[in-house]
């Protein structure tokens, strides 16, 4: 959707807040022994509590509140009795509906003991979010984004999965134009003004490609690499993007 009025906005805004917010509360009780299923009612209770509902429920009958996808796991994790354990790393992607308007955000976590390797992807995911958002500026092509996240990610030893890509969202989960995380030559069309887009860049430790699992949901890295995101919902301005979906960290 493209922002128009104050109240889309607020109506957006609030929608943002509460996902960012349940994000949150759910990484806050991330530790060794509490199951998916477990992480996935902190994050159920907290929509519940600001009357907003879960859109991959609602959207696609997806089998949980929010999506908790661990270690090789890149996306759409379902919630289940698999307990976290030590040393896991953790993506937790929550996106929801109120009053007809959607937000979508994500961020990858790790679990004590961290190792170098893990805390340096979840770093690098984190940067690219920052890089992504410094690049979507209304005027800009869309692919402007995925050619400043791949180089980063590049630069960084990185690598990028491919079909994973940011889009646009609002009125519904999933709207036009898709971002791209690599650069496509195609995608010159330019961002504008009040558009609003999720940004979310995957890095891996080497895949560039996903595969389905078996379950119909769970999308893993194609060679089992760890593999970590960032995504927040942001609203395109001349300068740096509205991201409703943050949240104060502490
Ligand atoms: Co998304
Ligand atoms: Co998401």
């Amino acid at each position: 959707m493209t922002v128009t009025t104050e109240e889309e906005l607020r109506a957006l805004q609030a929608i943002g807040r509460i996902v960012g917010l349940t994000i949150k509360r759910m990484s806050e009780h991330l530790a060794p022994g509490i199951t998916t299923a477990e992480l996935d009612a902190v994050g159920a209770a907290v929509l519940a509590e600001h009357g907003a509902r879960s859109a991959p429920m609602l959207a696609y009958n997806f089998p949980g509140h929010t999506c908790i996808s661990i270690n090789d796991e890149a996306a759409h994790g379902i919630p289940s009795e698999r307990a976290i354990q030590p040393g896991d790393m953790v993506n937790i992607d929550v996106s929801a509906e109120k009053d007809g308007f959607w937000a979508d955000s994500g961020a990858s976590f790790a679990v004590p003991p961290v190792s170098e390797q893990k805390a340096g992807l979840i770093a690098g995911a984190k940067q690219a979010l920052t890089i992504a958002m410094e690049a979507a500026r209304a005027g800009q092509p869309i692919n402007a984004v995925g050619a400043a996240v791949q180089r980063f990610a590049y630069r960084s030893g990185y690598h990028v999965i491919f079909e994973l890509t940011g889009h646009g969202v609002g009125r519904h989960i999933h709207e036009e134009p898709h971002i791209p995380n690599i650069y496509d030559p195609r995608r010159k069309q330019p961002l504008t003004e009040g558009l609003v887009v999720t940004l979310e860049p995957f890095l891996t430790l080497g895949a560039q490609h996903i595969v389905t699992m078996p379950d119909g949901w769970t999308l893993c890295t194609e060679d089992g690499s760890l593999v970590a995101q960032f995504e927040h919902t942001v609203v395109i301005t001349q300068g740096q993007p509205l991201a409703v979906t943050a949240v104060p960290t502490n």
